[in-house]
């Protein structure tokens, strides 16, 4: 059983704060009854009309973004920054699944399938996400196998991870890798490097599970084909 609101987001029709002055204006139905009250729960099978449209018919759709730098991966932002909204060709009110940072670009799902968004970014499911990383000084073998290992960030150890393609560059004193980590903590990657005295100075996503930005121009927006949607869930299970 899921509180009302909170299936009619997750269906995409709309986000919960609308979908609670739905609900409490009587524009919801369930099971052919109006509720107006917001504590209300419902399963699978019940049946819910809003504004006349039963809500399992909200055709879902799953896009990637080749998220360039300087947007924000949330549907609107009070500090008036762009949004990767703004990339997104969309007349369905998709939302991103997971985040990436304001400075951080690369492969960004979105969709607005609620299941499939909680399938990606549960913790209980493991998708794997490779990252490139530009850092400050030399990644060395001890460092990187303690990243590998797991390491201590805001009192939590991380998971295995996989680090190659180090190189180091003696003219600007930075070193670049490729890390695969299968969780998404909040800032994780950065706090990661961090965590070795390595700030990072760029950072881009270049997978997401069986997602690349193969053939996309950064800032291009383009739909999951079916084989890498059935893939994804496949991944997550
Ligand atoms: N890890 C980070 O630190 N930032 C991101 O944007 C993604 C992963």
């Amino acid at each position: 059983m899921e509180r009302l609101q909170k299936v009619i987001a997750n269906s995409g029709y709309t986000s919960r704060r609308k979908a609670e002055d739905l609900i409490t204006q009587g524009k919801v139905s369930v099971n052919g009854e109006i509720i107006t009250e917001l504590g209300a729960k419902v399963n699978r099978r019940d049946i819910i009309i809003v504004d006349g449209v039963a809500i399992d018919s909200v055709e879902k759709v799953y896009y990637v973004l080749y998220k360039p730098e300087g947007y924000v991966s949330t549907t609107d932002d009070e500090k008036g920054r762009r949004t990767v909204m703004d990339l997104v060709p969309s007349d369905k009110r998709v939302y991103p699944v997971g985040r990436l940072d304001y400075d951080t670009s690369g492969v960004l799902l979105l969709s607005n399938d609620g299941d499939f968004t909680n399938l990606m970014i549960s913790p209980s499911h493991h998708v794997e996400k490779e990252y490139h990383v530009k850092m400050k000084g030399y990644l060395r073998k001890e460092e990187s196998a303690l990243l590998c290992k797991g390491i201590k960030i805001d009192n939590y150890v991380t998971k295995k991870a996989y680090i190659r393609n180090v190189v180091y560059n003696k003219a600007n004193e930075t070193s670049t890798a490729t890390i695969v980590i299968s969780e998404g903590k909040y800032h994780q990657v950065r706090k990661m490097f961090e965590a070795v005295n390595h700030p990072v100075l760029k950072l881009k996503r270049v997978r997401f599970g069986c997602v690349t930005l193969d053939k996309m121009k950064i800032g291009e927006c383009r739909l999951l084909k079916p084989h890498e949607l059935k893939q994804l869930k496949i991944m997550a299970e």
